[in-house]
């Protein structure tokens, strides 16, 4: 069964945590506008030098950038997609109705996952990266067996994010409630939006993910 659901949440909610799992446990496409933003910083253009300023800042990357980044990607194809950290506006939103109307592809759910403030800044603030291959580690909630070497692959470049500080967070959550907040309703409106216990444990989250799933995806094919 071909599945398109959109992780939405804050900074630090576990979109790319629980994107990950999806990826392994159901051989989905995780787009992560996040990870592509990152990657064009690091291409050292001066596409990326503008985008690594903004993102540093905590703001978002104007719709033209990213909904370009996603039309490129949807259009390489792929056996359903998990849309992580995208849509984060309005404009976005409506952007990829569009795209999946023209590719004949459906969106099964948004996961809201819900989690509290301060929850996040500790989240965003433990947080590093395996460099080599993504994984994700926190210093308290799940941090390297063996330190300093990545579970996964066995990479030492573990690193933590520019914007990964207390003043860009600060500017990265209003922009979530400014911008990002309102596609609650919308989704909620469009009978798409299924809300899950963020805070609680990772795979307890990952079991609340499965559990719509199915019943989304019989919704958005009317079975
Ligand atoms: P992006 O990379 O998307 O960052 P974000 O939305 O701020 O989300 P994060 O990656 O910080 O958090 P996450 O929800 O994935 O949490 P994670 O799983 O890592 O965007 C970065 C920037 O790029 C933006 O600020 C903007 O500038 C730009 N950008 C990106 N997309 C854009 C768009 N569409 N439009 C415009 N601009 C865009 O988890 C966090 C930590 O918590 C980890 O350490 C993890 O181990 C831990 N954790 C996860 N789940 C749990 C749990 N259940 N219990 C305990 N710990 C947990």
């Amino acid at each position: 069964m071909t599945i398109n659901i959109i992780l939405l949440g804050p900074p630090g909610a576990g979109k790319g945590t629980q994107a990950r799992k999806l990826v392994e446990e159901r051989g989905l496409v995780q787009l992560s506008t996040g990870d592509m933003l990152r990657a064009a910083r690091s291409s050292g253009t001066e596409m990326g030098k503008r985008v690594a300023e903004v993102m540093d800042r905590g703001e978002l990357v104007t719709d033209e950038i990213v909904i370009g980044l996603i039309r490129e990607k949807l259009s390489e194809g792929g056996n359903g997609f998990i849309f992580d950290g995208f849509p984060r506006t309005l404009a976005q939103a409506d952007a990829l109705g569009q795209l999946l109307d023209e590719t004949g592809m459906v969106l099964d759910a948004v996961i809201e996952m819900q989690v509290d403030d301060e929850a996040l800044v500790r989240r965003i603030t433990g947080r590093y990266t395996c460099g080599n291959c993504g994984e994700v580690y926190h210093d308290e909630t799940k941090p390297t067996a063996k330190h300093g070497v990545c579970d996964v692959c066995g990479s030492t470049d573990l690193r933590r994010r520019a914007d990964d500080n207390e003043d860009s967070l600060k500017t990265r959550l209003l922009e979530y409630y400014k911008k990002t907040s309102p596609l609650i309703g919308y989704y909620y409106a469009k009978g798409k939006l299924a809300p899950v216990d963020g805070l609680a444990e990772m795979d307890e989250v990952a079991r609340q993910i499965g559990r719509v799933l199915p019943v989304s995806s019989e919704i958005a094919t009317g079975t």
